[in-house]
């Protein structure tokens, strides 16, 4: 799609509309800003695939509002939303990781850690009943995109009502909120709703086992089917792959379960259970677990293999209080595995402009 620079009539914007920028040490030059935009705003609410194209629902089952969510991209990209103009919500969940970050733990606004293990964010859709966050302590996605805003260790702004205000200063923004909503008004609620428009627009759905059940042409190896077969002995019970979703022939079933990483937990997550991470794009999102304890798909394996530790909260799945059972794969299981879920990779989702910082 063809690009332009939208700075110029922003700037030009923000000199028309007088804009007085009261500069702090520590704050950008707010008109040297230039926002890389495309002249008609990227289609957010389609999805392409080899079984033909599809359109993308929000929360409410609503079709995606493609300005809606151009403005919730370049909120996701905006260090404005830290207190400090330090981070944005990208600095711990980049494209190129499939929007999760490369750490264990990521590094807020003062440089502290998170608690957790950033997570990856894609087919937001999927999760919304399962609930967001490593212990799903959030439902909906307008109440949970303000949380890292308010956080702390995140983004640090403890009084949420400051920040509509300093986004309505942003000149970039103006023009944007008064295709959207008539008025050039930045409010909490609009800015909610644009940050979950543009979580929700983020689907992955271009992997090779994707296509290797929209396209007849497109066959997985004989490795990667026998990498399936091991997977669905093992893995599939909880790492779900089902098709009885109207708007897809290919999603996980998330929900919760504790699969002995330890004895004693020092998180507790939800009563002892985690969210069963997706494992979509599951080669870019290393760091594993929810606090990040493995670097590389076989040391996970491995794990499962022979780490698995009694837990009071042990899945049913690994012996529950009678366990811990180890799940017996060979290694060349190990290895059919690894090449299976290679094929869960979707190189245009972590590629893709309308995805990309707009900064
Ligand atoms: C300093 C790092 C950091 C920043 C900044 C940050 N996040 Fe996160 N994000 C995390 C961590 C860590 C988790 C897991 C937290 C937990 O489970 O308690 C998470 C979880 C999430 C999830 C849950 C995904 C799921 O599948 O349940 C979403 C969605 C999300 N973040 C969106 C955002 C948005 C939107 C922003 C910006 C407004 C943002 N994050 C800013 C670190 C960060
Ligand atoms: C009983 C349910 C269950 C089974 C069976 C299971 N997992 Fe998991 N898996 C989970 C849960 C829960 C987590 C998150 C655990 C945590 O962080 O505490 C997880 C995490 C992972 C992660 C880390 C993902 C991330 O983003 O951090 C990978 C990779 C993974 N599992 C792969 C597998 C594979 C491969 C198999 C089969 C060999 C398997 N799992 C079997 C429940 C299960």
């Amino acid at each position: 799609m063809k690009q332009v620079l939208a700075s110029g009539t922003l700037f030009m914007l923000s000199v028309l509309l007088s804009f007085n920028c009261t500069k702090l040490p520590d704050q950008p030059d707010l008109n040297a800003i230039k926002l890389n935009l495309p002249l008609e705003p990227f289609e957010y609410n389609i999805l392409r695939t080899s079984a033909g194209n599809k359109y993308l629902r929000y929360e409410d089952s609503s079709i995606i509002d493609n300005n809606k969510a151009t403005i919730g991209r370049i909120l996701f990209y905006d260090k404005a939303l830290s207190i400090n103009n330090s981070i944005s919500c990208s600095s711990c969940h980049s494209q190129e990781n499939a929007f999760a970050d490369a750490v264990p733990f990521s590094k807020g606004f003062e440089g502290v850690s998170t608690l957790r293990n950033s997570m990856h964010i894609t087919n937001l859709f999927d999760s919304r009943k399962a609930g967001y966050f490593w212990d799903g302590r959030e439902s909906r996605i307008e109440e949970m995109v303000f949380a890292p805003i308010a956080n702390h260790i995140e983004m640090g702004f403890g009084q949420i009502e400051f920040i509509p205000e300093k986004i309505g200063n942003l000149p970039y923004y103006r023009s944007l909120f008064m295709t959207c909503y008539g008025d050039a008004q930045v409010t909490e609620k609009r800015m909610r709703e644009c940050l979950g428009q543009f979580l929700y627009s983020i689907v992955s759905e271009n992997s090779k086992f994707d296509k290797s059940l929209q396209n007849p042409l497109v066959k997985l190896s004989e490795e990667e089917r026998w990498g399936l077969s091991v997977f669905e002995r093992n893995c599939m019970s909880c790492h779900a792959i089902t098709d009885d979703n109207e708007f897809s022939l290919w999603r996980d079933t998330i929900t919760y379960a504790n699969i002995g990483l330890d004895v004693n937990d020092a998180d507790k997550g939800r009563n002892g259970l985690y969210k069963i991470p997706s494992l979509r794009n599951v080669s870019k999102t290393a760091p594993y677990m929810h606090d990040g304890r493995f670097k590389t798909l076989p040391e996970v394996l491995n794990h499962y293999r022979s780490g698995i530790k009694a837990n009071p909260n042990l899945s049913e799945h690994f012996g529950g209080k009678q366990g811990p059972w180890q799940l017996y794969m060979s290694d060349h299981e190990v290895d059919f595995l690894l090449a299976f879920l290679k094929t869960l990779d979707d190189d245009e989702v972590t590629k893709d402009p309308k995805f990309s910082s707009p900064f």
